[in-house]
């Protein structure tokens, strides 16, 4: 029987998310039914017209798929039980959101989100009976019950990279590099990045450190003889006396941002050497997804589908041993899965002789 699903990237972007929707659309057609792209995130419901397309097989014809970003934009800003009018005045429109799904015909939705956004959406379903499926997405890989998250491939890739251009200036200079990265309150891009591209000190916010232990292991690899060595900073990392570092946007939105400056100088003091920070920032979120990120997006997508065949709801997709599966999206958002300090990769980094500056 046909159906029209409707589909909306939500929350920060990141690479991914364009062949998620290749994978939801080419699914579909395959079935005989329709999809509607609704432009960022819900806000695109709450505008007269609607902002919202069909999407047709056509529409990702070989180019899209590869692109970074999201053709349907989206929004981190606009939850629409808390929606800030153009005069400042806060305001409930979930009935709003809820309406304008109906009345577009939109008998399932699908939403490529993290953990904010499926906790949005999830309550729109509960409160207007809408079915709801949930594809995870966020380079801070920080949702539980799956792996992998469509994003963070890309930007560990982007991460590795850094690491790796940063390595031969470090090298000609006899410098100290700190590279900041970004994961919100989770390490693992950090941690990845970290092992991957030969990092000699990864700072996570999960493992307290101090500039001792992070000089301690710098006056090691000294002692060896080389005359660099590389750092790389989770933005949420604090200060050794537990001080958030943060930026403020115009208009008074707080992101993470600035402990790569705070340790550049104390890290010079402490070693002697040298010390130049980079801030890897939104890099980390552009740029064409890794071919990881193009199959596990695409593997969602076509789950989430099955599932809307099935009659599925209320479930996120997941990536579980090398295969898509369905999980309760409230298991998914619970908390933010962080690094476990005991966990198989902190064990590989030290074992590698890598220190957390604990
Ligand atoms: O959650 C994804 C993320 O990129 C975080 O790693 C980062 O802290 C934040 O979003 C940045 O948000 P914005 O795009 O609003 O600056």
């Amino acid at each position: 029987m046909s159906k029209t699903i409707g589909i909306l990237t939500s929350g920060g972007d990141c690479a991914g998310l364009n062949a998620v929707m290749r994978a939801v659309v080419c699914r579909a057609d395959s079935l005989g039914w329709t999809v509607i792209g609704i432009e960022n995130g819900t806000a695109g419901l709450l505008e007269d017209p609607y902002r919202v397309r069909k999407l047709h097989p056509d529409d990702f014809d070989g180019f899209v798929m590869r692109r970074g970003g999201t053709i349907l934009g989206t929004t981190n800003s606009r939850n629409p039980f808390q929606y800030e009018m153009d005069d400042g005045e806060v305001k409930d429109r979930s009935d709003e959101v809820i309406a304008a799904l109906k009345d577009l015909g939109i008998e399932a939705l699908i939403g490529i989100g993290g953990d904010g956004s499926f906790d949005i959406l999830s309550r729109l379903a509960e409160k207007g009976g809408i079915n709801m499926v949930g594809v995870p997405k966020t380079i801070d890989n920080d949702l539980y019950m799956t792996d992998l998250s469509v994003g963070f491939d890309t930007a560990v890739e982007v991460a590795t990279e850094a690491l790796d251009r940063l390595q031969p200036t470090a090298a000609s200079h006899d410098r100290v590099m700190i590279l900041e990265v970004m994961g919100r309150d989770a390490g693992h891009i950090a941690l990845s990045a970290g092992i991957a591209g030969g990092a000699d000190v990864i700072l996570i916010p999960e493992i307290p450190y101090t500039i001792e232990g992070i000089a301690k292991k710098i006056q090691a690899v000294k002692d060896s003889g080389r005359n660099f060595a590389l750092v790389i900073v989770s933005e949420a990392v604090k200060t050794p006396d537990g001080k958030k570092h943060e930026v403020v946007y115009y208009g008074g939105e707080t992101r993470y941002g600035g402990i790569g400056e705070f340790l550049g100088p104390k890290i010079a003091e402490a070693t002697g050497f040298e010390t130049r920070v980079t801030v890897l920032g939104h890099v980390q979120r552009g740029g064409n997804p890794t071919h990881n990120d193009r199959l596990l997006a695409q593997a969602l997508g076509v789950k989430a589908v099955d599932l809307i065949e099935a009659g599925e709801y209320g479930k996120m997709v997941a990536w579980q041993n090398r295969a898509a599966v369905a999980v309760p999206i409230q298991d998914a958002i619970k908390e933010c899965r962080i690094v476990k300090k005991d966990g198989f990769l902190v064990h590989t980094a030290r074992s590698l002789g890598i220190s957390f500056g604990d």
